[in-house]
């Protein structure tokens, strides 16, 4: 398969100000989004928060109220028309496979290349490839029945792939599958993407999915996308509670800042620790992962050249996890319990005073 003549940074697929109205309901706002040819986006949000729409949208099966959907600098869709789904050249897998159970995992592959009227050989050669790809070339008689669910779904993968679409969309496509086969298959659909580079956008609500297969998530609630970044910056940047809570665990601490102080319920810090002091002015919210916590059975002795934000508390509850404690800490004198992950051999019982350590750079500010 050769990659369209285009640079690799181009912009593929760009929605502005995309938006969805159900009568009452707004299913999509104003989603601003664009993708570089080659790019991997995850959509990643809760159940309901306009993920499916958004995707039938770009494939053309349902037309925006607001914006426009625009693929290499052509509008495709917008309130006052939009081109229909067959002359996008989109490929989109669903949640359920949707293989025709009375074909041939081969004869499944070459059904959308037919349709374009290649002749026999050509066929042949491309679904050959194709199933060498997904790893499927000896299963190649077999019948959809005859196959598990990883099988089932890489004969998906390589009818959607096999057509060379401009943009792949893939929704959910692991959701039918047991856990260890999902976490299989996120690894496979990121090989196949770094083998082929097809401009994809893949729709989750597992941020673990997400995170394996993506080169940049935007992050969606309530129909709008809350950020946009590599798996790396959503996790440590969040810039909103939802997205440092949806992505991962997470602490979030309703405090009040005041000059210098910012004061939560029992405890409080210096503010200046903070690279974001200036920004901390009344009511704020700050981000810290369990993971980011430390604990230790007596007060940290200061570093020269590393301030650390201290706190003392008491341990009300732990879970071991094997590959970490899980550990409920609660600041003396108040009434919010930080959560705290700790390597195996760090062992507080219940009711053991602790002292919980916290690297100021890994406090993230959000709104
Ligand atoms: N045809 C429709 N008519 C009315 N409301 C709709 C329609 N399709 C979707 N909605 C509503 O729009 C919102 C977004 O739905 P959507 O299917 O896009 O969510 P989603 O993020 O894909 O969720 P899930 O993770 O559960 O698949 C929901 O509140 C849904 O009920
Ligand atoms: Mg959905």
């Amino acid at each position: 398969m050769m990659p369209e003549p285009t640079t690799p940074d181009a912009i593929r697929l760009a929605l502005h100000g995309v938006g969805c109205r159900f009568g009452k309901v707004t299913a999509v706002d104003d989603v601003t989004l664009e993708l570089r040819a080659g790019e991997f986006v995850s959509l990643l949000g809760p159940s309901g928060c306009g993920k499916t729409t958004t995707l039938r949208m770009i494939a053309g099966f349902i037309h925006p109220t607001a914006g426009t959907i625009a693929m290499d600098g052509e509008v495709l869709s917008s309130p006052s028309g939009s081109q229909p789904p067959q002359r996008r050249n989109m490929s989109m897998i669903f949640q359920s496979y949707a293989i025709w159970p009375h074909m041939t995992v081969a004869q499944n592959v070459a059904f959308g290349v037919k349709l374009r009227g290649l002749n026999a050989a050509t066929v042949k050669q491309k679904v050959e490839r194709i199933l060498d790809i997904v790893r499927l070339r000896h299963l190649a008689e077999r019948y959809p029945a005859t196959l598990s669910g990883g099988q089932q779904q890489r004969v998906a993968l390589a009818r959607a792939m096999v057509v060379e679409p401009r943009v792949l969309l893939l929704d959910e496509p692991l959701s039918n599958l047991d856990a260890s086969l999902r976490e299989e298959m996120r690894f496979e659909i990121r090989r196949l993407h770094d083998e082929f580079r097809m401009t994809s956008i893949y729709v989750t609500h597992d941020q673990a999915e997400a995170m394996v297969t993506s080169h940049r998530i935007a992050v969606m609630n309530h129909g709008r996308v809350e950020q946009v970044g590599t798996p790396y910056a959503i996790y440590n940047n969040p810039k909103t509670r939802f997205v440092a809570g949806f992505i991962g665990r997470t602490n979030l601490l309703e405090g009040k800042a005041q000059g210098r102080v910012i004061r939560f319920d029992g405890f409080a810090a210096d503010t200046t620790l903070f690279a974001f002091a200036a920004e901390l002015d009344g009511d704020a919210t700050l981000s810290v992962r369990p993971q980011s916590i430390g604990l230790a059975g007596a007060a940290p002795a200061p570093v020269a050249g590393r301030r650390m934000w201290s706190i003392e508390g008491t341990v009300t509850q732990r879970a071991y996890l094997g590959e970490f404690w899980d550990y409920i800490v609660a600041p003396l004198g108040g009434n919010m319990p930080l959560r705290v992950s700790a390597p195996p051999a760090v062992d507080f019982d219940v009711g053991a005073r602790v002292w919980m350590s916290i690297d100021p750079t890994q406090v993230v500010h959000v709104t």
